[in-house]
């Protein structure tokens, strides 16, 4: 097992190059699906997640392969349809790849993902979607067993689920007529899919617009592209420049993909420049209080939930956190308050009493962005703090300690002996 070793004080300071969006990547790689050829993704992060999705491509006979950033997938005219529970587990992401086989195979093996330390993670919008577009869904010992000819109709999605509404899209590009998916997520990682699927030939109007119109086509064809910016890692590392009073850059960073996060920064005090050339924060003096609340695009992203918390958490005042979108994603609060933060969670709603310090501890993360959240509290923090559950954190960040150490911070990655644990 590994641990990131933290010790707090040191401002950010420089600028680090914004990579590709994980949840683009992982849905381009299940886009490939619907055309055999060969496919040349730029930008991909080398993340965990992306390692997995590799494999459940490979299991259904892709070829695919990594030169730094670029990544080459080969898809065959002759493709397998079952994504194995051993894979899926991993990275309950790959339902997304049901979709694409339904409408390609006309038939498709996936294992239920199940839930994650977040939440339940349901599936019900992607199966009724699914069945309104002619597709029979049984349950087979844990699997989803899917199977029939789609073709176009009209969806409204109860939720605007982001995972939904990708899976319903690729599934349309190929049924017979025309689809309109309402209520449909608005992130910018669905209208990049979306340029990747038009790139393939796919007919799409209205991608990050709550109405997206797919007109199904015969065939696709294989394509290239470069994935859109990760604003989550963008926002990570701009939040932990403001938490550590810093001055970072952001380069490659979209500002308008990250509207209301800069907003809140600035009302907590920070200097925000956007420029073409990226984001840049500035932060010199304890931040104020803000309050906010998560919801899908383009309200303030769940998945930067933790690391606001965080800053709030070293605030001159009081802020509420309010958390629309999963159930249980506060569940890493305890983990801050054993490092000193003030906070009190009641149902969906998070009190935040800031404090003039943090003290470093020994913390567990419990999912990607809230191991991002530990790491910057850490890096805050009087002392050391000792972060486990990086298996978390490499699932969403690539290189995550080089990349701060890049911008000062004094962060180690250390192996503990099993020993130790007992
Ligand atoms: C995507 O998950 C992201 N993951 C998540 O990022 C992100 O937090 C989430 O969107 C919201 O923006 C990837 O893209 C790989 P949803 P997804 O479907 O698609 C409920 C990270 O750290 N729901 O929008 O699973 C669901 O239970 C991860 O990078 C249903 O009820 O999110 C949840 O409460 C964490 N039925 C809410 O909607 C469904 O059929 C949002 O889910 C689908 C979803």
């Amino acid at each position: 097992m590994e641990r990131y070793v933290v010790t707090g004080g040191t401002p950010l300071r420089g600028s680090v190059r914004a990579r590709g969006a994980k949840n683009s990547a992982l849905k381009l790689m299940a886009a490939s699906l619907l055309a055999e050829g060969e496919y040349v993704l730029h930008d991909v992060p080398r993340i965990a997640d992306i390692y997995t999705m590799q494999a459940v491509l490979e299991r259904l006979g892709c070829a695919t392969g990594f030169d730094d950033s670029t990544m080459r997938i080969t898809v065959p005219d002759g493709i397998g349809s079952e994504a194995p529970y051993d894979l899926v587990r991993q990275m309950r992401a790959s339902i997304v790849v049901l979709g694409p086989l339904l409408a390609r195979r006309g038939h498709a093996r996936v294992a239920m993902p199940g839930g994650c330390n977040i939440g339940s993670r349901k599936i019900d919008l992607h199966l009724k979607g699914l069945e309104r577009m002619g597709a029979t869904i049984g349950f087979d010992h844990g699997y989803l067993d899917a199977g029939g000819g789609l073709h176009g109709t009209e969806i409204a999605l109860d939720w605007p689920s982001h995972g939904a509404t990708e899976n319903l899209m690729m599934a349309a590009t190929l049924a017979k007529g025309t689809t309109i998916i309402e209520n449909a997520a608005r992130d910018p990682e669905i209208a990049d899919l979306a340029v990747f699927l038009t790139s393939m030939g796919a007919r799409i109007a209205g991608a990050g617009s709550p109405i997206i119109t797919i007109e199904g086509v015969e065939e696709l064809r294989a394509t290239e592209h470069a994935v859109v910016p990760d604003r989550l890692e963008a926002g990570t590392l701009l939040i932990a420049a403001a938490v550590t009073r810093g001055d970072v850059l952001v380069q490659g960073a979209r500002a308008e993909h990250l509207d209301i996060v800069l907003s809140k920064l600035a009302d907590a005090g920070a200097d925000v420049i956007a420029t073409t050339a990226g984001v840049r924060l500035v932060m010199s003096e304890q931040p104020r209080a803000v309050d906010f609340v998560t919801l899908p695009y383009p309200g303030f992203p769940t998945d930067l939930q933790p690391q606001m918390m965080v800053l709030c958490a070293l605030g001159s005042g009081t802020s509420i956190a309010t958390e629309n979108v999963f159930e249980n994603r506060f569940m890493f609060v305890d983990e801050l308050v054993r490092m000193g933060a003030d906070i009190r969670t009641e149902g969906h709603h998070a009190v935040i009493r800031g404090r003039d310090e943090l003290q470093g501890a020994p913390v567990r993360a419990p999912d990607i962005r809230a191991g991002a959240a530990l790491v910057i509290a850490g890096l805050a923090a009087a002392g050391t703090t000792e972060i486990t559950g990086l298996e978390y954190i490499d699932r969403g960040y690539q290189s995550f300690e080089d990349t701060l150490s890049l911008l000062g911070a004094s962060i180690q990655r250390e192996s503990v002996q099993r020993a130790l644990q007992a």
